[in-house]
């Protein structure tokens, strides 16, 4: 497996990129955001992470990332937040920010795991009018909130 930055158009990557984004509306807005570390597997793409800058100086934001299925659970996902962090300090940035759904446990657990801490909770952050489909539940939660991470570098 190997790590690097995506090069070119992104199409090729809206399959993954549509992995970790519930809203079709929202993933066209953001398909062309920023820059985007790729693993590949003998030139097969099986993992992304994209990386947009921030407003505030010295942070970013990890937008999005997904792991192919098959692939999940090896360290890849930890692999690829690894290398964008080492990208980001080099660069003198030194907090990365991630948000993901309060109603994905596992996605908590991930980013905690990584040593992200929370930071606040936008609510009601999933609505329809922003692409989300009406009643979609995770793990028997309703998807609504949304929280917010950051990891110090
Ligand atoms: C979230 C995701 C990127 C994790 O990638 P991964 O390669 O499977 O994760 P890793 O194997 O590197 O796991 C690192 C740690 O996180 C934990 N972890 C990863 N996914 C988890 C999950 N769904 N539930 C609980 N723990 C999880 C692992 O157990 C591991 O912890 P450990 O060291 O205690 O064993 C991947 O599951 C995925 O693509 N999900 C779908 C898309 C998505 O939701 N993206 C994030 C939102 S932007």
């Amino acid at each position: 497996m190997e790590i690097g930055w995506h090069a070119g158009e992104r199409t090729s990557l809206r399959a993954l990129f549509a992995l970790a984004e519930d809203s079709p509306q929202r993933l066209e807005a953001s398909l062309d955001r920023g820059r985007v570390l790729v693993a590949q597997d003998d030139g097969r793409v099986v993992a992304y992470l994209q990386l947009v800058e921030s407003d505030a100086p010295g942070q970013a934001e990890l937008f999005s990332m997904a792991v192919i299925d098959e692939r999940r659970g090896q360290g890849l996902g930890r692999a690829l937040v690894a290398r964008a962090v080492a990208e980001c300090h080099d660069e003198g940035i030194r907090t990365l920010l991630v948000a993901t759904a309060a109603a994905d446990v596992g996605n908590l657990r991930f980013y905690q795991r990584l040593g992200f801490r929370m930071l606040r909770i936008e609510r009601d952050a999933f609505t329809v009018a922003d692409g989300y489909p009406e009643g979609l539940v995770i793990e028997g939660i309703p998807l609504r909130d949304r929280v917010w991470l950051t990891l110090c570098l």
